[in-house]
């Protein structure tokens, strides 16, 4: 049992004629004429409690496709017996049968249930089907076979041995279970943050996102179908306080894995601070969380390239990509042309429903995301020191539609330029061609986030000026290319300062987090 470097999932087109087209066209269909119930899953069982909370369509927030059980207390406290039983067994199982199972599910992900799982990301929360496939597809199935390609390069090291004395590392799982939490965002996020560490052995109890729930539950349908043992993931659909409550002061919280806002992320280090002396092992904490990433434009740069990036890096998928560009740095040489492509493409974005596949756009996620966005708008509209130039409507009575957006501010502090808003607002800052230095200084202070970033320059002297300028800015660093759109394999991922512990997801960093290694010396 030798696993080779893995293969990228290639991304299907969604061509019309096309046979994935035709499938997904008929899901999304089945999806909304049979609304779905669905269950808790504790130790391979599924538990109804009767609480129950709807999944709603975000472009339509008329059409419901199920309801979802919540877990409570009671619970909660089951799963974590579940994941503690599984524990032992699970760690002692010969390391390929268990990578066998991820990557048996990755096949049926990417086969038998492809346009299941990429309709109800499309449906529950709302993305066009080149976003669903490159996140809920190609990603997570890369997420699998990579993690489970690292765990075998890690479990190869071992110290080196001197004469009369053999040495030895056995990489075991953490002493105790792992919780994961994860965001509306990506599907992908969810399955991966609830498979890595079980890859290297460990048992987990997975909170989804209450927004994400319906195609997290078809992929845990999936780890079950691929062979998954009971109670090794526990999917607990539940309100993330009851989470944090129970689980993550729990003594036998081992490892949490976390991505989603730098809030949450905080108020949990704080939980985890403030029941410290109750754990058996220091609990590992790993969380990826918010961002406000920026394209940094030097007058070198192309202005079409430039565009592009600005267009895709800000509004696909609504803006609600942690590595969405949110500001752009501009000189004033480059401004008005940019400014009239930009009008030209902007234009051209249409918006709506995730079964027209014309649109580039579909919905905001929520009411609350909807509201916290038209907030933020109404700010820029009221203020001296900004102004709306292309967008800024938002129409909530079918779906949570806000217009792509471009606020140009009048200073790089600007609240919106500082802010993450999680949506389609780009706010854009013009600098004088001979404040290059100064306006890098903005870029690199202006927030407390470093998630991902983007200079565009064709002097090859301004690329490495600037790169250093800001190097701690973004733990994703893009040279002439959007700031979205990471690939598993090709660009680990992950932010420092308020963006996360940086323990880049998909690469070996990630799963060495949750190994807790025996060094053994043994004198012959
Ligand atoms: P969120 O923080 O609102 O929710 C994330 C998860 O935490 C959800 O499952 C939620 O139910 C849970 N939660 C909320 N309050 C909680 C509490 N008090 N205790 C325990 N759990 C709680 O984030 P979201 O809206 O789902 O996702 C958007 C955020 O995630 C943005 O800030 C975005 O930048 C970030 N994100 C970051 C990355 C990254 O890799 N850095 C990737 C995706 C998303
Ligand atoms: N991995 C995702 C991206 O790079 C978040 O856009």
């Amino acid at each position: 049992f030798e696993l080779k470097f893995p293969e990228n999932e290639p991304v299907k087109g969604y061509m019309p004629g096309s046979p994935e087209r035709a499938a997904i066209k008929a899901e999304l269909e089945r999806q909304l004429a049979n609304p779905v119930e669905v269950p808790i899953i504790i130790g391979g069982k599924e538990i109804r409690t009767g609480n129950k909370a709807p999944m709603i369509c975000p472009h339509d927030h008329q059409k419901v496709l199920g309801e979802y059980h919540v877990a409570g207390e009671k619970e909660l406290l089951l799963a974590i017996e579940a994941a503690e039983a599984a524990r032992e067994e699970w760690e002692n199982m010969p390391w390929e049968h268990r990578a066998t199972i991820f990557l048996k599910a990755a096949d049926l992900l990417t086969g038998k249930y492809r346009a299941k799982v990429a309709a109800s990301c499309m449906l529950g929360q709302s993305k066009n089907p080149f976003q669903a496939e490159i996140d809920a597809i190609c990603e997570l199935a890369d997420f699998l076979r990579f993690n489970t390609y690292y765990a075998q390069e890690i479990y190869k090291q071992q110290p080196m041995n001197t004469p009369g004395v053999w040495n030895r590392v056995e990489y075991r799982a953490l002493d105790g279970f792992v919780a994961a939490i994860t965001p509306f965002n990506f599907t992908s996020i969810g399955g991966n943050l609830s498979t890595a560490p079980t890859i290297v052995g460990n048992t987990v109890l997975w909170k989804p996102s209450s927004t994400a729930v319906l195609s997290n539950y078809y992929f845990m349908q999936i780890l079950m179908e691929a062979g998954l043992p009971a109670g090794v993931i526990n999917f607990v659909p539940c309100r993330g306080t009851d989470f944090g409550r129970v689980v993550v002061s729990h003594p036998k919280m081992a490892g949490f894995h976390f991505t989603g806002s730098t809030a949450v992320f905080n108020g949990i280090w704080n939980q985890v601070g403030s029941n410290i002396a109750k754990y058996v092992s220091y609990p590992r904490l790993v969380g990826e969380t918010g961002g406000k990433d920026f394209i940094f434009a030097h007058e070198s740069a192309d202005i079409e390239a430039l565009t592009c990036a600005m267009v895709l890096g800000a509004y696909e998928y609504q803006g609600q990509k942690c590595s969405a560009a949110s500001r752009a740095y501009i000189p004033e040489s480059l401004w008005s042309q940019l400014k009239g492509r930009l009008e030209e493409e902007i234009g051209k974005i249409k918006m709506g429903d995730v079964r027209d596949f014309t649109n580039l756009m579909n919905a905001v996620i929520d009411r609350s995301s909807f509201l916290n966005i038209k907030n933020y708008l109404d700010y820029a509209r009221e203020s001296q020191d900004a102004e709306i130039i292309f967008g800024g409507g938002c129409d909530d009575s079918v779906g949570y539609f806000v217009e792509p957006t471009v606020i140009l501010a009048k200073t790089p502090n600007f609240k919106t330029m500082v802010e993450e808003i999680f949506g389609p607002v780009m706010t854009v800052y013009v600098y004088p061609n001979d404040k290059l230095e100064e306006t890098l200084k903005a870029c690199d202070t202006a927030t407390i986030y470093g998630l991902t970033g983007a200079v565009f320059a064709q002097d090859r002297a301004a690329v490495i000026k600037i790169a250093k300028a800001l190097d701690h800015a973004a733990g994703n660093f893009y040279i002439n290319d959007k700031p979205t759109g990471a690939v598993v394999g090709q660009q680990p991922f992950g932010g420092s300062r308020a963006s996360g512990t940086n323990d880049k997801a998909g690469s070996a960093i990630n799963l060495y987090r949750w190994i807790s290694q025996r060094a053994i010396k043994e004198a012959m």
